[in-house]
This record gives structure tokens, sequence and C-alpha cells, in this order.
């Protein structure tokens, strides 16, 4: 019978899909995993459901040599090794789609959120601020109009881009391909400098790669306008979270809208005590229903590989997949 590792509790349904195809053991411990201690909880299992704060690296992967699928639950998989994972005949699959929208309505709060000063404005009202209404009290920016820079334009940057479309904005994106539907909705490609020269809001919807590392580093940042506000819903380390936090405190950007962080769950420190910052603890899929059909994808594409089936969302296809070992249940 196969084992199948799932690093931390998910909602239904994948228990019961996984529990078709093997024995499921479920780690209930919150704090997360080390290396060491993530080769001491896979050990011996066929399958891994793994979240995104989990070290896939080589030393996991050669140390685990029953394991023929890691399913990543989550979109962004740059915790997995793919390099180590392809060559040692591992599949790696992850759940693309279900959580475009949820990730989309994210960003779209985030910048309404800055814009707008909604936290601000909360803290001050529970803080007795609220004295009187006034013709300049809270005065925030409006976003019709505006322009919107998405750097990197796939399911999630595309969400974006047609809910800040409904919102009057003027859509343009940076990314090494056109978008197909582009001309249609009338969404300007243009050269990453001039996106970040030129947006009022500037949006990262790139995965991490060691291309995009720490992509909007202290250069990218003095491009921006002074009165423009950084959005990141993608993976913290595309940003130099150090020299954001620089740019802000001393004014060289408007605000920012974070809910990744490069050393999650740590944020700078500079960032926590300014008020033009909304900062998030990475909730982007944090929806009931999306973390639900995040585990129904998960679920079955690991039972689909454990059954020699090939899975609907691999991010790296083995050239030889490892062969489950013959075992009687
Ligand atoms: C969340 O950050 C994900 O990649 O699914
Ligand atoms: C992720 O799902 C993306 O393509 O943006």
């Amino acid at each position: 019978m196969n084992t199948i590792a799932v690093s931390l509790p998910i909602p239904e349904p994948g228990i019961g899909i996984l529990r078709a195809s093997g024995e499921v053991v479920v780690r209930d411990g919150a704090e997360p995993l080390d290396e060491k201690g993530l080769i001491g909880f896979v050990s011996g299992a066929d399958a891994l459901v793994a979240m995104l704060t989990d070290p896939v690296t080589e030393r996991v992967l050669e140390s685990c040599p029953a394991l023929r699928v890691i399913g990543c639950y989550a979109v962004g998989t740059n915790n997995v090794d793919h390099e180590a994972a392809s060559r040692l005949g591992v599949w790696v699959t992850n759940t693309p789609g279900v959580l475009t929208d949820a990730t989309a309505d994210l960003t779209i709060a985030l910048i309404l959120a800055v814009t707008r000063r909604i936290v601000e404005g909360d803290r001050l009202v529970r803080s007795g601020g609220f004295e009187r209404w006034s013709p300049d009290f809270m005065l925030g920016t409006s976003i019709h109009g505006k322009r919107l820079g998405l750097v990197g334009i796939g399911r999630i940057g595309s969400a974006v881009a047609r809910r800040a479309a409904a919102f009057g904005m003027e859509i343009c994106y940076a990314s090494r391909s056109s978008h197909p539907e582009a001309g249609t909705h009338g969404w300007k490609r243009m050269e990453r400098d001039e996106l970040l020269a030129t947006s009022h809001v500037v949006s990262i919807h790139t995965p991490l790669t060691p291309q995009t590392h720490r992509m909007i580093d202290a250069r990218a940042l003095s491009l921006m306008r002074r009165d423009a506000i950084l959005i990141n819903t993608s993976r913290g380390e595309v940003v130099d979270e150090a020299a954001l936090a620089a740019s802000l405190v001393e004014g060289r950007l408007a605000g920012a809208g974070l809910d990744v962080f490069e050393q999650e769950p740590r944020v700078h420190p500079s960032l926590v005590g300014l008020d033009n910052v909304v900062l998030l603890p990475h909730v982007g899929s944090a929806t009931i229903e999306t973390r639900a059909e995040m585990s129904r994808l998960v679920a079955t594409d690991v039972a689909r590989v454990l059954t020699g089936t090939t899975p609907y969302h691999p991010v790296v296809t083995p050239p030889s997949p490892r062969r489950g070992t013959e075992r009687k249940k």
C-alpha cells in the first residue's frame, strides 16, 4: 500500500481522495518543517502533499527514495528544486486556475485599501480618532483613469487586468510575450522600465525564479513615480524588501500593499510603522471555496501518479519517473 504524507491538514475533499489510493499520514504540528524535519516526516512515503513553506530540496528528494510525486498545495512551486526532481524521477504538480479569482480579488482589495487608506481609517476609528467629517480629512487618491502596470500577465495578472478595467484603470503590462487578449481589451505591452516609470499602481504577478528574484530592486524602485504604489501578491523574494522599505520611509513611493514577504512570516521592521502600507499574512488564495478546490486538484493529481496515470497539472514531468516499489497490503 502507498503511503501519502500530507505536511499540514488540508480541507476536504482531498484527504478522502487520497485515502482511496493509500495510507494518508497528515502532520498536525503547526511549526513549518525545515529540511531535516521534512526528511523525517516524509521518509519512506511514496507521495508528499507539500505546503509552500516546505523546503523540498535536492537533499530531501535524495533522502526519500520512495517519493514519486510532490503535489504542491499552491500554484507557486519555487519551494521545490525542479531540476533535482526531474533528474531523480519525481513528478511535481500544482493547483493552477482555482486560485486565480481569489488572488486577483485580493490584489484589487490591496489596491483599494492603499489608495483609499482603508486600514489606516479603521485604525483611526478604533482608536477614537474620528472626531468630525471635514473636506480634507483622510483624502486618498482615485484609481479611475490611472495606469495599472502589471509585471507579468499570466492567469492571475490577466484576471487583475479585467477587474481593474472595470474600475476605469488603464492597463499596461510587461511580459516576455504579448497576451492573446491584449488587443481585444486594449491592454498595452511595454518594457518593464517604462512600465515602472509611468504606472500609478505597479502590481507583481510573476512566479519566483532565479530571473525574477529581487527583480524589483533599488534601481527598479527608483524608476517609479513618487505618487505610485507597489502591490505584491506573488512571492516576497521578487521584491528587495529592504530597498522597498527605504523608498517608503524616504517618501520616494506613495505606498505599498503586500501579501507576501521575503522571509515569511517576518516582515521588514520599517514597514510595520508606516501608515501608507497595508500588510497581509499571505492570504491570496485563502477562501473556503478556493482551498477546497486546491485540495481536490492536489489530491487528484497525487492519486493519478500513484496509479500510473499522467497528472492533470504537472510542473515537472520527469523523463524517467521513479517506479513504485511493489509492496504487499
Ligand atoms: C500561494 O501563494 C500559491 O502559490 O498558491
Ligand atoms: C498563476 O496562476 C498565474 O499564471 O498567474
